[in-house]
């Protein structure tokens, strides 16, 4: 069994990201036995949208670290970077010609990210789950950990390799997505109705994993909530406090009704100062484990160790490919 997730390395990394993809590769690291996981930083997608390329280079690495700070264990995980294995472009083609266009089109995330563009929207932005299905077809994964945001590309993902089987042959294995229960949408700070996002103009929106301790408290403490004071989960009346109840649950790993049952006689000010701790006790001990990696020499071994194995898979892969398709010379 074979697992493989990515994470783009545009800006920060914020507890979204954390609660409801990374966090749970490293609960699926330790839960699964004999499987081989694949996590790598997506850089390819990165630029489908303008990237400052001294910024860019700098989230690679920090995100590379944050993986590790997080708790992957390079002993069971291999951690790569996207384009340090060319075969992800070679399929990327190859899926983009068995794409149609009204189907990339019908995307919500490009959709909602083209209306942003103000410099030109990139061909890449509309092809982009095209790049992504080959992450996934490439390797034969079985198990694709992701948030609520990417479901639509999984599927994506299915139809590809199905439409690519039953015009060439058995070739690529269907992936299922694995959407956490509690934590698939982590909401904005400051309008909960809509995602916490690494892009937002608002700061005060997304909690990043590298924010200063006394900032992450800040940002929950003055998290948006309605003014009905009754610590209850309600999506649809209360989805302020109903986040926050969101992220408690994620971290403590008590249920809804236990944390119900626990601030029933409490106020938002005392729920919040809570959990205004217990995100920082999460926090803290990654961004220690940050620093001291960041600079290493480890760091770069361990991404040379994934980049080759890896490439290892992948090539093997791409050369079946081209044979089923009839493109090149070889048989
Ligand atoms: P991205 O930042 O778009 O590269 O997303 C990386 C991973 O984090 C994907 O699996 C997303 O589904 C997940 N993710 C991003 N934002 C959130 C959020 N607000 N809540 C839960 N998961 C998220
Ligand atoms: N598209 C994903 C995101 O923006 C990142 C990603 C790229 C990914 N390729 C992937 C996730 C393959 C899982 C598998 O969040």
């Amino acid at each position: 069994m074979r697992l493989i997730s990515g994470i783009q390395p545009t800006s920060a990394i914020t507890l979204g990201n954390y609660l409801g993809a990374l966090k749970n590769f490293v609960k699926l690291q330790d839960e699964l036995t004999d499987v081989d996981i694949l996590v790598f930083i997506a850089d390819l997608h990165a630029i489908t949208v303008p990237q400052d390329k001294i910024a860019l280079k700098k989230n690679i690495k920090s995100l590379a670290a944050l993986y590790l700070a997080c708790g992957l264990d390079p002993e069971k995980v291999h951690i790569f970077i996207q384009s340090e294995v060319p075969a992800h472009n070679q399929l990327g083609w190859i899926m983009e010609c068995n794409g149609y266009i009204g189907e990339l089109e019908r995307m919500t995330q490009f959709k909602d990210k083209k209306v942003k563009q103000v410099a030109g929207v990139s061909a890449g932005l509309l092809t982009y789950p095209s790049l992504m299905a080959a992450d996934i077809l490439l390797y034969d994964a079985d198990l694709v950990p992701v948030g609520l945001d990417q479901k639509q590309h999984l599927e994506l993902t299915r139809n590809l390799a199905e439409r690519f089987n039953s015009k060439y042959g058995e070739t690529f294995k269907i992936p299922e997505p694995f959407i956490p229960k509690v934590g698939e949408k982590i909401m904005s700070l400051t309008d909960p109705t809509k995602k916490m996002s690494k892009s937002d103009e608002n700061p005060k929106s997304s909690i990043f994993l590298l924010d200063d301790i006394n900032v992450i408290k800040k940002k929950i403490k003055s998290a948006v909530t309605d003014s009905e004071a009754s610590i209850k989960y309600d999506v649809e009346h209360k989805p302020g406090i109903s986040n926050l109840m969101t992220i408690y649950a994620c971290i403590s790993k008590q249920s809804i009704q236990e944390i119900e049952e626990k601030y029933k006689a409490s106020t938002y000010a005392e729920f919040k100062e809570d959990l205004a701790e217990i995100v920082a006790s999460e926090i803290e001990p990654i961004q220690k484990k940050y620093n001291a990696l960041i600079q290493s020499k480890e760091l770069d071994i361990i991404l040379d160790q994934g980049r080759d194995y890896a490439n290892f898979l992948a090539q093997r892969k791409i050369t079946k490919i081209y044979q089923k398709i009839g493109i090149g010379r070889k048989r």
